[in-house]
């Protein structure tokens, strides 16, 4: 689904556009998750893992688009995307709908500005809109900088997944399950 524009302001007083992305931001998507799996550990996939073309990226994105329940957010600054959030009901069951699972990654030379606080601010605003009810996520447990974001904005911890995560030095993470209810 598409929301409006919002418009917000990072620490340092830049000015930030938070706009659904569409299929015409394929490519600038594509970069966008090909860096950040590069600049962290902490994401699900290695770069070079990285299945997706630009032609399955822009039908996703346009899926996403036109989907009731399924959101997917850019921040931009100065025209350059810097961040990107994905909600995404956990199953198409009808009992199960009302929660949402989130994803978002900001660009590390955008990091500790306030841009991952704008746009999950604004995610959780459109997802009760959107028909959700509780968002879900998992995090890494040694990615402090993102429990920390969640935790300001109300998630809190219901599990932990040992072992989740091997990397490919063969060091294990944890995984911290969040959750947090939305409130009409
Ligand atoms: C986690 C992430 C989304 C945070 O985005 P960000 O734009 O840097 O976040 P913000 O600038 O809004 O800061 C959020 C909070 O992090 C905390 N923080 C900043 N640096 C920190 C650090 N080094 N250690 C612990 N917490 C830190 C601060 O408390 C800050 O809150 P504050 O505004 O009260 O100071 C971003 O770092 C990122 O994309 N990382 C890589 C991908 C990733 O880990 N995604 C999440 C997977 S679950």
């Amino acid at each position: 689904m598409r929301i409006r524009e919002h418009k917000g302001t990072t620490k340092d007083g830049s000015r930030i556009l938070i706009r659904s992305l569409t299929e015409q931001d394929a490519e600038a998507v594509l970069e966008h998750l090909r860096q950040s799996f590069l600049e962290t550990e902490y994401l699900s996939k290695y770069e070079d893992e990285m299945d997706m073309t630009q032609e399955s990226e822009r039908k996703f994105l346009k899926i996403l688009e036109e989907g009731e329940m399924t959101l997917m957010l850019g921040a931009f600054e100065s025209g350059e995307l810097a961040a990107t959030v994905s909600l995404i009901p956990i199953s198409a069951l009808s009992k199960m709908k009302h929660r949402g699972g989130l994803g978002i990654s900001v660009k590390k030379r955008f990091w500790g500005r306030g841009i991952g606080n704008l746009l999950l601010q604004v995610i959780l605003a459109e997802a009760k809109w959107a028909g959700y009810e509780q968002v879900e996520l998992e995090v890494v447990s040694e990615n402090e900088r993102a429990v920390r974001l969640y935790e300001k904005s109300g998630f809190a911890a219901y599990g932990r997944r040992p072992c989740a995560v091997k990397l490919r030095d063969g060091r294990y993470m944890d995984e911290i399950l969040m959750y947090v209810q939305l409130h009409r």
